[in-house]
């Protein structure tokens, strides 16, 4: 069987015009940047990037170890391409500008670079996510009021699970791909073209420790999975909750399901717990375009213009009978 690699994948995107030669570039580099991050992950305890790094964040999270070093990755795999106008990042507090002495390009890249950090020290999945959009500004300094676009104006996102195997997954806005990195050979080979989201599921993943914060549409929901076969959705419902989104949304991607940090009375403050412009957005173009669909419970994700970069919201993802579902409760109550 002929092996088709992501480089080949994208020169063959770029010949049908799909992409241009600087998004390729782009997108090769975070996946350079990713199989950095799948060597360090992978070596655990035997390399020290076990544990925390002492540090916080700008959200005032406890940063790990690996946190840090895949923002390095990332950061300095695509600094000097010439591609990219400025970065973003989960752990960084403002716009990360491009040195002076590399060329400039005209994308920003936005990631959060390692997902799922609660799950390091027990070696379970951890991801990468990122998005990618234009700089509307041309020449000068990319400013953060240039990053607050909503995500329908993201020209491609993805992400990287550093599960049993390393996988990266990615769309350019036609259809979502997914790629398995073979590590002797030290590339990515297309496994998964074109994956889709059943329309339905009996499959949901929700933090249930939350329940008592939850709003009454998600309440209702989630009871009514919860009553079954017997109950007003006439079938019974399994839960998975990875606490990696990246690993919960693959998991959707793949079989299909439903997935929902919805709002609730401990994150309302904060607007939510998921980020828009590294997690909500990329995830929702990734599903939507496998035929899923995102939601805050009242908005579609990718129609919200943000407010701020670091800004958090709700999010439910999925199977979009299920999505519409929880939309129509929350328009209900
Ligand atoms: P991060 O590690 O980048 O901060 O993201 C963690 C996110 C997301 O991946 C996951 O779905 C969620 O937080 C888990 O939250 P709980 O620990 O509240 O379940
Ligand atoms: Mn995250
Ligand atoms: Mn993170």
């Amino acid at each position: 069987m002929r092996r088709v690699t992501l480089t080949q994948f994208l020169i063959e995107q770029q010949r049908a015009g799909r992409i241009s030669p600087d998004l390729r570039l782009l997108i090769e580099v975070v996946a350079r940047a990713v199989k950095a991050i799948s060597v360090n992950v992978s070596k655990g305890a035997l390399a020290g990037v076990l544990g925390e790094a002492g540090t916080d964040n700008v959200q005032g999270e406890a940063q790990k170890k690996l946190d840090v070093i895949a923002n390095e990755i990332l950061l300095q795999a695509n600094e000097w391409g010439g591609h990219l106008a400025a970065m973003a990042s989960e752990e960084v507090e403002t716009v990360h500008q491009i040195p002076f002495d590399y060329p400039k390009g005209g994308f920003l890249l936005l990631f959060d670079p390692l997902d799922g950090s609660s799950n390091i020290d027990v070696n379970i999945s951890v991801g990468t996510i990122f998005s990618v959009l234009r700089n509307p500004a041309g020449g000068s300094e990319p400013t953060e009021a240039n990053f607050l676009q909503p995500g329908s104006e993201q020209v491609a996102a993805g992400y990287a699970v550093y599960g049993p195997s390393t996988q990266l997954v990615l769309t350019v806005g036609n259809g979502v791909h997914g790629f398995t990195l073979d590590r002797e050979m030290g590339s990515f080979v297309y496994t998964q073209p074109f994956m889709t989201i059943p329309v339905d599921t009996q499959e949901f993943a929700i933090n249930a420790s939350n329940a008592r914060f939850w709003e009454q549409p998600v309440k209702r929901y989630v009871d009514e999975m919860q009553a079954g076969k017997g109950g007003p959705l006439g079938k019974d419902y399994n839960m998975r909750w990875v606490a990696s989104m990246v690993a919960d949304v693959h998991r959707i991607l793949t079989r299909g399901g439903i997935f929902m940090y919805p709002m609730d009375e401990k994150c309302r403050a904060k607007g939510g717990k998921l980020r828009l412009m590294y997690e909500a957005n990329p995830m929702a173009m990734l599903v939507e375009q496998a035929g899923g669909a995102a939601s805050t419970g009242r908005e579609r994700i990718m129609d919200l213009k943000p407010t701020e970069l670091h800004q958090r919201v709700p999010v439910i993802l999925g199977s979009k009978n299920e999505v519409e579902r929880v939309v129509s409760y929350h328009l209900e109550a």
